[in-house]
């Protein structure tokens, strides 16, 4: 049986989830590369001795080397440096970008028609690295963030209102940094609008826990950042362009005109298929969300300058 082949790179923390939620799926034949020798090795043999108590049997492959990537329709790149308690996801800059722009090049040599799906930080610069080194269309270089700040704003707000955080859907645009946009108008408990359901000053908190979501857990876990809930969204995504699916999810990709935005990479709700990233879906803004979304959008292009300066 021939399965797609779905490419992880980096076989740490989310590297692992990521190779683990993709083998439960019993879909496709998982790749895990890593630099460190053994590590992904080690993961994916315990992975593949974990199929038959699980119910599946997907070939799990772990490597150091990029030729067993080859011919991979999706690649998950959650390689580079966690954030340190403190740290922003900004100062992660100069070392994964170098780190993206090696994995990105000896990936899309050996798989050209591959989708990218970039989780390494910070976020929305290291999607401007893939697109600038890869050569893809823009639809095939995307950014996990909205899912996982959207799962998090819908998970508090799930536990303030005691409800399933199933029933709740939300909406966070916007970089994945301290200028994300949480937009608490387009966020609903089955249909209602969230802000008919609970006090302003606590939907505030909500906003603000949601936008420091990343951060809280950093925090708590002091030795990298939160793994769980970020693989779970790279494999939503994987599973949405697998089985062409058409969700419109908040995700980090190239805006050319799209809400106003020119030329800059932000999370907007996007329509996930095959083909990726087939169509970024307009939402209304009232000013002062589109104020906010403006912001964001300058502080990741400022970072982008950066991080070109830096690769010159
Ligand atoms: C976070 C990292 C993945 O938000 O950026 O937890």
């Amino acid at each position: 049986m021939t399965r797609p082949k779905v490419t992880v790179v980096g076989a740490g923390n989310v590297g692992g989830t990521t190779a683990q939620r993709l083998a439960e799926k019993n879909l496709y034949d998982v790749v895990l590369v890593d630099i460190n020798e053994g590590i992904a090795q080690g993961k994916a043999l315990d992975l593949s001795q974990a199929g038959p108590v699980c119910g599946y049997s997907t070939q799990v492959v772990g490597t150091n080397r990029y030729a067993e990537t080859a011919g991979s329709s999706i690649a998950v790149i959650t390689s580079g440096m966690p954030r340190k308690p403190g740290m922003s996801r900004d100062e992660l800059l100069a070392t994964n970008a170098k780190i993206v722009k090696s994995v990105v090049t000896e990936l899309v040599s050996r798989s050209p028609n591959m989708i990218l799906i970039l989780v390494t930080n910070p976020l929305d610069a290291m999607v401007h690295v893939a697109l600038r080194v890869s050569g893809l269309p823009k639809s095939r270089i995307i950014g996990m963030a909205g899912v996982l700040d959207s799962a998090r704003m819908r998970t508090f707000i799930a536990a303030e209102l005691n409800v399933p955080s199933t029933d709740v859907e939300a909406m966070v645009l916007g970089g994945h940094g301290d200028t994300m946009v949480p937009l608490p108008r387009y966020t609903t408990v089955k249909g209602k609008p969230v802000s008919e359901l609970m006090a302003k000053d606590k939907l505030d908190a909500i906003v603000k826990r949601t936008r420091d979501g990343g951060a809280e857990i950093v925090g708590l876990l002091k030795t990298g950042s939160a793994f769980y809930a970020p693989s779970a969204s790279a494999v939503a995504m994987v599973e949405a362009i697998h089985k062409d699916e058409k969700r419109v999810m908040p995700c980090a990709v190239l805006c050319e005109g799209e809400y106003g935005l020119k030329n800059v990479i932000v999370g907007v709700p996007t329509k996930i298929g095959r083909g990726g990233a087939e169509q970024i879906v307009e939402y209304e803004l009232t000013s002062e969300e589109r104020a906010a979304l403006d912001t964001s959008a300058k502080a990741v292009r400022e970072l982008c300058s950066t991080v070109d300066r830096l690769m010159k």
